[in-house]
């Protein structure tokens, strides 16, 4: 580490396991565990998986709450929800009445990456009964089926392989460089900027979405609650539908897990041979995401039916699907390393010659340890383990040097964002705390 602004010390590993159990232990409320306590006071849902991998390495079963209760509030449509608001709080806009949706508890109205079943199986895979696992997670598959079957019917209605996402928060890259081309379109209706509560909880300004961002997000809501949620209608008369690389690809791995789990599990049949033909499907629709000029992948603008110009994080993302080819792996390579001969500490969330880029901005440029497990996951299948081994030991670095943040700068490694951050802590205990990148129990939680 070179160039870190603050002046915090850098922590021996055994240390941070023992912080990171802390930061677990103090955001746990009983069967699900917040995100960050101030920023985020609630469930969310790609947070919830991933931080239950690293409890499932001391309390399987409290691992087992976290996904089950994430599961109760999922829609009869199929689709889960990326908020679920436990108990109220006023420390974070939007809350449940400017969703509208109700819901004993109430939940937002979009979802999020599906990441759950991949999760899962690293549970199974690392469970000390693994039958007795398998039983537990039966009604789990079938959930995480229908949740499956949602996304590649009522998101790609005309069955075109691509699946849509109706609102950037739904990418999980909330305010990327790669949505300023599809929500220019989106006309602003609403102004958020005096509703806005994330603001008190960040210090700086500069590491948080703009007001014109929150004016079309909000937009995106009242549109949906206009239509009711109804998922065709979302769809067919939304103005921002875009086709994710980053969610295409983590459903892409997460059916290929969740057909693992069902044969694990002896459910062999109907339900695989299902999952079979949408990763089939979505599989060949890859190429419509593949910008040869560039030799990378980009999110496809749905309305406009082109490319998005900017090259993020999520360009990297086929190689964790297993759906790049040899080609397009040596020019992720390249695309890769020179972010890399840019930034000290991988991996951006924009390329640094993306315009748009921006360091210090949230989803816009600073570097992320959990994305950066997926993305070292995705380099590993594809045997490039010099780049994988890269990005943990900057995340390492990073998380050594700060503690457990939200996001950290690409070039200083600073500490960013949210504080007391859950699946920071997770990743530095299922991956990065450790010189192999295994897991690592440390202290008993
Ligand atoms: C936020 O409020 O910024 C959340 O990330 C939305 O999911």
């Amino acid at each position: 580490m070179t160039t870190l602004n603050k002046n915090m010390p850098t922590y021996r590993d055994a240390e941070l396991a023992k912080a990171a159990w802390d930061v677990l232990k103090a955001n746990d409320r009983g069967r699900y565990t917040l995100p960050s306590p101030k920023l985020f006071p609630f469930q969310w849902n790609w947070d919830s998986p991933l931080v239950a991998m690293a409890i499932s390495l001391v309390d399987e079963d409290r691992a087992f709450q976290e996904i089950e209760i994430l599961l109760e509030s999922q829609w009869a449509s199929g689709m889960v929800p990326h908020i679920i608001y436990h108990v109220p709080s006023d420390g974070y806009f939007p809350g449940p009445e400017v969703w509208g949706c109700g819901g004993v508890p109430p939940t937002s109205a979009i979802s999020q990456p599906p990441i759950l079943a991949t999760c899962l199986l690293y549970i199974i895979e690392n469970s000390k009964d693994q039958a007795e696992a398998l039983r537990r997670a039966d009604p789990i598959l079938t959930k995480l089926t229908n949740w499956h079957r949602w996304w590649h019917t009522q998101r790609d209605p005309e069955g075109s392989g691509l699946v849509s996402i109706i609102h950037p928060w739904e990418s999980g890259r909330d305010n990327s460089v790669d949505w300023d081309s599809p929500l220019s379109a989106v006309e602003m209706k609403y102004d958020a900027s005096s509703l806005r509560k994330d603001r008190h909880h960040v210090q700086d300004d500069a590491e948080r979405p703009t007001d014109d961002f929150y004016n079309r997000i909000l937009t995106l809501i009242k549109f949906g609650k206009s239509v009711g949620w109804d998922d065709l209608k979302m769809i067919t008369e939304s103005p921002f539908r875009v086709c994710d690389v980053g969610v295409q690809s983590i459903l892409i791995r997460a059916d290929e897990d969740l057909s693992t789990l069902l044969k694990l599990a002896g459910r062999e049949g109907r339900e695989t041979e299902e999952i079979d033909s949408w990763m089939t499907r979505s599989k060949a629709a890859m190429g419509r995401l593949w910008h040869a000029k560039s030799g990378s992948f980009r999110a496809l603008d749905l309305i406009k039916n082109e490319l998005v110009p900017s090259v993020s994080a999520a360009t990297f993302l086929p190689m964790y699907a297993g759906c790049a080819t040899d080609a397009q792996v040596k020019c992720l390579s390249k695309v890769f390393e020179k972010a890399m001969s840019e930034c000290k500490f991988s991996v951006p969330q924009t390329m640094p010659d993306t315009p748009g880029f921006d360091p210090k901005n949230y989803s816009r440029g600073p570097s992320w340890p959990f994305f950066n497990r997926i993305v070292a996951d995705g380099f590993k299948r594809y045997g490039l383990t010099n780049l994988s081994d890269r990005l943990r030991e900057d995340t390492h670095a990073m998380i050594s040097a700060q503690g457990f943040r939200e996001y950290y700068h690409p070039s200083t490694g600073e500490g960013l964002g949210g504080e007391q951050f859950a699946w920071t802590a997770a990743a530095w205990l299922i991956w990065a705390g450790t010189p192999a990148g295994g897991a690592t129990t440390g202290v008993s939680i």
